[in-house]
């Protein structure tokens, strides 16, 4: 099963005629920028909520065995707070391959912290692309997190780190905190090296050195 949408988007022609882009990143693009950029700007999109209802083959876990990572869902009144980078169109081809499983470029405007408002784009993976995992309640998605890693490492790292880039930022996100602490019992209950999913079943080792994103 493949959701590859590096060609999608290459198609993606929105922004061609400038030399400088903003790019809002909700997820690992707020905690791990592998990329050059121009400036970085804590700022905020509306209208959408960070869910962690994206399947990951490719990062943090298998096609065989997809971990949890977020993406955005539409929900009218709610701010996604993340942060906005200024980016050259170049790093496109970087930032398509990185987000590649099942994430399409998205116009948006953005709203900066310290005021302005600009146009730019975001990488939002919807129920249509193949690795799209849709809802479960918070509980269970700590449960797959757990047990759950790729060739980036454990996926309940992914979770760790955005949680506390969030916290970095101020952001109140209810939904990666509760899901956190649900992972947080979990770590109590069993250790860190022994984290067993619902059946019992102890999750793999991790996987090591692999870059993280
Ligand atoms: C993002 O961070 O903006 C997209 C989702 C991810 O790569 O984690």
């Amino acid at each position: 099963m493949s959701a590859n949408t590096i060609a999608d988007n290459r198609r993606m022609n929105r922004f061609d005629d400038r030399a400088e882009v903003w790019l809002f990143g909700y997820g690992s693009l707020i905690y791990k920028a592998d990329f050059p950029y121009l400036d970085r700007r804590p700022a905020h999109i509306r209208d959408w909520a960070r869910r962690f209802w994206q399947g990951s083959h490719d990062h943090r876990g298998t096609a065989d065995a997809p971990g949890r990572v977020v993406t955005l869902v539409a929900e009218p009144g709610t701010v996604c707070v993340g942060m906005a980078y200024l980016i050259t169109p170049e790093v496109f081809d970087h930032l398509d391959h990185r987000e590649k499983n099942g994430y399409l470029r998205c116009a948006t405007e953005l709203f900066l912290a310290d005021g302005g408002r600009v146009d730019g784009l975001v990488y939002i993976a919807t129920a249509e692309n193949a690795a799209f995992l849709g809802p479960a309640s918070e509980r269970e998605i700590a449960h797959h997190i757990a047990r759950s890693q790729g060739p980036s490492g454990p996926n309940r790292d992914y979770l760790i780190d955005l949680a506390a880039a969030l916290r970095e930022l101020d952001a109140d996100d209810a939904h990666v905190f509760a899901i956190e602490r649900h992972l947080q019992e979990l770590i109590d209950a069993d250790g860190e090296e022994g984290v067993r999913d619902e059946g019992g079943r102890e999750a793999e080792p991790a996987a090591g050195t692999a870059p993280r994103d």
